[in-house]
């Protein structure tokens, strides 16, 4: 008997290297990425390209980047299930962009919601990169013919743009590319910033923000400090109880244990304990992360192979997708 072939869903996703990797970073996209890589084949990588859309200091990035990649291994993420790589390393990331953007309208570009608030952020230094940013997102997933992007809920919006380009090119040139889904998980979608729950937490916002390394004493501070409302009930209310709410999504997330059980467990005791609860939660969650990274850190030449042997497998994939999208142009082989 015939047996059907079944191929193995292909997932992308990565994260900028222009800080620490944060909590909502950890909620949002690589408790995802872990759960995927036993059952799919997973490419993650350390898009360094996509940082310098804001200015960087080069010692910083070389640090972070290697940082970015002990942090990830210590995750979980495991080299031999999953691809690790930087994006620079791949040079089909930037030829395969040019030819999107050429499949990309003004228009589209406009609309996007992180090109609109990063340029009033850095409103004396509104580059090209930082519009076509989204162009260079998709020439990262659809290189890898990627079926899912496993991301936070901010995200969303650049995976929709990127089926509509791969949507638009293949409308021209038959079936090139895979048209993926964005994968947004159920709890932790987006962790908002803890001394101001009306933004997303973002490494713009230090003090709200808890980051992977950050110390014991740090994250109890932080917690211990989370801007919450005057009423004392631990209840889940987004509207009206946001500061509450976002604490409860971090503590259920954290744990594993339901929302519902979590208001349960803080109905009595006031705020200050679920405060500090909440943040022995994220430290114990963090605390194998943060030493495993420091071994690893400790090990350069490590690393370097990891990334040396990671952007070989990821230039084999890219390589093949950037060909056959040269002839389907009309470009003349090499
Ligand atoms: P970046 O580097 O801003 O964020 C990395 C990932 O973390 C998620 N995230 C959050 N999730 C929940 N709550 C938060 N507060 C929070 N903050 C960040 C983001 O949704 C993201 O999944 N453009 C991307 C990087 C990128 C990419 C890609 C992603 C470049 N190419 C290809 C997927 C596929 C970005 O700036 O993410």
């Amino acid at each position: 008997m015939e047996e059907a072939i079944v191929r193995k869903k292909k997932i992308f996703s990565g994260i900028q290297p222009s800080g620490e990797l944060t909590l909502g970073s950890y909620m949002g996209a690589i408790r995802n990425w872990n759960a995927l890589q036993s059952e799919y084949d997973c490419v993650y990588c350390i898009v360094d390209l996509h940082a310098i859309t804001v200015r960087q200091d080069p010692a910083q990035l070389r640090r972070r980047c290697l940082t970015q990649l002990a942090q990830y291994v210590a995750c979980g993420l495991d080299p031999e299930k999953c691809i690790l790589f930087i994006q620079s390393h791949v040079p089909e990331h930037t030829e395969l962009s040019w030819i999107l953007g050429c499949y990309t309208q003004f228009g589209e570009l406009s609309r996007m919601t992180q090109f609109k608030q990063k340029s009033q952020q850095h409103a004396d230094n509104i580059t090209a990169g930082l519009f076509t940013y989204p162009v260079l997102m998709a020439s990262d997933i659809l290189l890898y013919q990627a079926d899912a992007v496993p991301v936070g809920a901010d995200q969303k919006q650049h995976v929709e743009l990127c089926r509509d380009i791969a949507q638009r090119f293949n409308g021209v040139y038959g079936d090139v590319f895979t048209l993926p889904e964005p994968l947004i998980p159920q709890v932790g979608a987006r962790i908002m910033s803890l001394s101001n729950p009306a933004n997303k937490m973002s490494k713009s916002e230090p003090d709200g923000c808890v980051n992977l390394l950050d110390k014991p004493e740090d994250i109890r501070r932080k917690f211990k400090r989370a801007v919450t409302d005057s009423e004392t009930v631990v209840r889940f209310d987004p509207e009206s109880k946001p500061g509450v709410s976002n604490l409860l999504t971090i503590y259920a997330a954290a744990t594993g244990k339901t929302i519902t059980d979590a208001e349960t467990e803080f109905v009595a005791g006031g705020y200050g304990n679920f405060k500090a609860a909440v943040g022995d939660a994220v430290i114990e969650l963090f605390r194998p992360i943060r030493e495993e990274s420091e071994r690893l850190l400790s090990d350069k030449a490590y690393l370097e192979g990891l990334y040396r042997l990671g952007a070989e497998r990821a230039h084999v994939i890219a390589q093949k997708t950037l060909r056959k999208v040269h002839k389907k142009l009309g470009f003349l082989p090499r």
